[in-house]
């Protein structure tokens, strides 16, 4: 491929995104966060009472979804059908069904083929579950980020704090996660697993400017 690409895979909230709107800031690249699609048709499922094991429904409502990213400093702002959800999507009645959402075939099928769409001829940094195995298995630099799940779950609690979420528990963040993790590993399609040549990145004890830097370094050596 004449574009580059830079896929970021691993467990629920490591910091891929974090990671992953560094580098394209640094670098130039676009950012395009795969998470806010499955979530964002996890979205559209749910209000719709949509069911996942339906396929006649799941392609319908396959044909129904329209997803946009609308790039504004790197920050991942997603629009279902024009309508913003952005902030929608991370709230938990959408974290606690996505995984069920995202095991679906159909549903894969389709975000793959978009999200290929989006990188042919940019360069990128996607992140995601799948990325460096499946969506660009060709992808010139891929990282897998991994991090203690105690960890995991406290950044994740207070970011949900901070935007004013005040009844999720740390321990329910900590289970979603697990959950997730455990879902999206042992699913029958492109399950999450580390593509053989990804880059392992485990920041549980380091910094996210140690990280950019780490991740720029491996960057450079391989481009
Ligand atoms: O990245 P984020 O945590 O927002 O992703 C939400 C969920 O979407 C994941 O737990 C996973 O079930 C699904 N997902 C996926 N493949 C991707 C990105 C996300 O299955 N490439």
């Amino acid at each position: 491929r004449k574009n580059l690409v830079i896929a970021i895979d691993g467990y629920s909230s490591c910091g891929k995104s974090t990671l992953a709107k560094a580098l394209a800031k640094k670098l130039g690249f676009i950012y395009i966060d795969s998470g806010a699609m499955y979530r964002a048709v996890t979205l559209y499922f749910i209000r719709n009472h949509i069911n996942v094991n339906d396929p006649e429904a799941v392609k319908n409502t396959l044909e129904q979804i329209e997803l946009n990213f609308h790039s504004r400093d790197y920050q991942s702002h997603i629009t279902l059908n024009g309508e913003e959800v952005s902030e929608e999507i991370r709230q938990m009645p959408v974290s606690e069904t996505v995984s069920e959402v995202s095991a679906n075939k159909q549903v894969r099928r389709e975000m793959v083929k978009q999200q290929q769409r989006m990188g042919k001829s940019k360069n990128i940094v996607m992140d995601g579950r799948d990325i460096g195995t499946t969506v660009f298995a060709d992808a010139q630099v891929k990282f897998f980020m991994t991090a203690d799940p105690k960890i995991r779950a406290e950044r994740r609690y207070k970011e949900l704090q901070s935007k004013g979420d005040t009844t999720t528990t740390l321990e329910e963040v900590f289970e979603n996660l697990a959950h997730r993790d455990y879902a999206d590993t042992t699913r029958a399609e492109s399950p999450l697993t580390r593509a053989e040549d990804a880059i392992i990145l485990d920041n549980t004890n380091i910094t996210e400017s140690e990280q950019l830097h780490f991740a720029l370094d491996m960057v450079h050596q391989h481009l």
